[in-house]
């Protein structure tokens, strides 16, 4: 079937990860638009996770799909890793690939997307997909006879685990912002016109999730009640 050979192929791989990509990206911008309820205090994000709740049916059907959704971004992406490692195994080869894009890129007058965040997205991946092992074990799974926010405040107050969070989600800034740029390249949407537009916004965006974010544990760990 021209659909199975389309996504075994690398092109096929490569919209894998894009379109799965944008799906997280989604699923993130709704979660850190539920948890910044936070900031109106513990109770209104209580009464934001009960509505969630009270859709079990949905709320399933959508974990299903969001664990779907990892499954093939991880597992696509540890792929062409693989893949590209060993079409390329001279890491000299990568330097200089990547140093004449930015310097085509210094030349155009485009903001080029940082080199660190391109070479370190299969790690930042993986420590993003530890994150979220110790985030679900700590939330979705925490005592089921406390009210969640109480468990996300409890948590997040003390020091080590702040940190945590907060280094955590500077790795996944880091990720995202290389990834709405290389998923907008693959996706055929980086016309040269939007060109400053799309840089503005793999920069304005994670920066944005970060903040919202990583606001909730630093404010916990500086003591401000929430
Ligand atoms: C301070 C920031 C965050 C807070 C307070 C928070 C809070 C929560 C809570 C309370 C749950 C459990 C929801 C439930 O049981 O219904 C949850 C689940 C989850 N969170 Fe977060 N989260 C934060 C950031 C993030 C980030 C940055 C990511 C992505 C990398 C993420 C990914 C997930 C995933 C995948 C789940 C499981 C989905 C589910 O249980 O429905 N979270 N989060």
């Amino acid at each position: 079937m021209w659909f199975v050979r389309f996504l075994t192929s690398s092109i096929g791989k490569k919209w894998l990860m894009a379109v799965s990509g944008l799906l997280l990206l989604l699923f993130l911008g709704s979660h850190i638009a539920g948890i910044a309820t936070l900031y109106l205090g513990s109770t209104a994000f209580q009464s934001y996770a009960e509505q969630l709740h009270s859709h079990m049916l949905f709320l399933s059907l959508f974990r299903i799909g969001l664990l779907l959704l990892f499954m093939i971004h991880i597992s696509t992406g540890l792929f062409l890793f693989y893949q590209n490692r060993k079409a390329r195994p001279n890491p000299y080869r990568i330097s200089v690939r990547v140093a004449t894009h930015s310097l085509a890129a210094h030349a155009h007058g485009i903001r080029e997307s940082l080199p660190l965040a391109a070479r370190t997205m299969p790690y930042t991946g993986l420590l993003i997909l530890s994150f979220i092992i110790i985030h679900i074990f700590g939330f979705s799974f925490g005592p089921q006879d406390v009210p969640v926010a109480k468990t996300v405040v409890t948590l997040l107050r003390s020091p080590a685990y702040g940190l945590l969070y907060i280094f955590s989600f500077t790795v996944l800034a880091m990720h995202i912002h290389h990834g709405i740029w290389s998923l907008l390249q693959t996706l055929g949407l980086s016309h040269p016109r939007f060109t400053v537009f799309i840089a503005r916004m793999t920069t304005i965006l994670p920066i944005f999730f970060l903040i919202v974010a990583g606001g909730i544990p630093l404010l916990l760990v500086c003591g401000v009640d929430l």
